[in-house]
């Protein structure tokens, strides 16, 4: 077991940890030594991740089958994870859904949807859970707060062909920043990880399907790889830990080179 203890007796909640990046971080912070809350609208999903982490790691772990966009559901969700854990220490707002054309195109109920999970989503998760991260003994921080981005949301990232999902992310690069300003008081840090084209599910977990995506829409990566859930999880691990103590409101861009190649290469 590697690196066990970091994160001993903290708790880390992450949403959407059925699937990519959210199994990856979840799988990440069990290998510090980080009990867990595995939310997610699918509950085998959470069952699987969950099974992966006990199969390696001696921690808690508590699935949340719940939908983020629904206010009653995460009131429970906050219910259930404080009858079972002291803390969360580490809160990462991950759940999130692609979609959408030309942003004028979209159809209402596709804008809902992507603006309901990817930004009401998050904002109803965080706002029942930071009270009680605001009273937690850890010192100097009492809690984490990390939100997944994109690049999408991004001012030279922003993109036609995603539009909503443009919006979605931009609005969180922004509750970020909010929340750094609202909750710095109460040593509670707000960071965002921001991927730029990563293989996962979203992408059908398929190299050849992105690299025609990313070539029909003339995007340059300066590394030439696509990036891998375990960068995204490295990331989360380093904001969790003591070395970025004194990082808030960041929004850490992770693409291979991405977004500065633009109109360059
Ligand atoms: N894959 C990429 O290249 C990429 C790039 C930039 C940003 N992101 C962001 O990273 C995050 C994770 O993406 P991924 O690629 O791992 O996606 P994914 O589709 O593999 O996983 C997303 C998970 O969120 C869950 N989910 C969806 N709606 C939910 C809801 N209402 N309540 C609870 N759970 C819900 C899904 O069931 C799924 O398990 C998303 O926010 C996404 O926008 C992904």
């Amino acid at each position: 077991m590697k690196n066990f203890g970091l994160l001993k007796e903290k708790v880390t909640l992450v949403t959407g940890a059925g699937s990519g990046f959210g199994r990856e971080m979840a799988i990440a912070f069990a290998s510090y030594g980080s009990n867990l809350v595995l939310n997610d609208i699918n509950l085998e999903s959470i069952e699987k991740t969950r099974d992966l982490i006990l199969k390696s790691y001696e921690v808690d772990v508590l699935t949340v089958n719940a939908d983020i966009t629904d206010e009653k559901q995460v009131f429970e969700m906050n219910k259930k994870v404080f009858n079972k854990f002291d803390n969360v220490f580490v809160l990462v707002n991950n759940a999130g859904v692609r979609g959408g054309t030309s942003s004028l195109k979209t159809k209402t109920k596709d804008y809902d949807r992507v603006m309901e999970v990817n930004v009401k989503g998050a904002w109803n998760v965080t706002r029942n859970f930071f009270k009680k991260m605001k009273k937690q003994k850890f010192t100097p921080v009492a809690g984490k707060i990390i939100n997944i981005t994109s690049c999408a949301g991004t001012e030279c990232g922003l993109n036609p062909f995603i539009g909503i999902y443009s919006v979605s992310k931009a609005a969180l690069i922004a509750f970020t920043k909010l929340w750094a300003l609202e909750l710095g008081p109460s040593n509670i840090t707000v960071n965002a990880i921001c991927p730029g084209i990563f293989l996962t599910p979203m992408y059908n977990n398929d190299e050849n399907f992105i690299r025609e995506w990313i070539k029909l829409r003339n995007i340059k990566l300066p590394l030439d790889k696509i990036g891998e859930s375990k960068q995204v999880a490295d990331v989360a691990l380093f904001l969790a830990s003591p070395a970025a103590d004194y990082i808030t409101g960041q929004n850490i861009i992770l693409d291979g080179g991405m977004t500065i190649s633009i109109n360059k290469l």
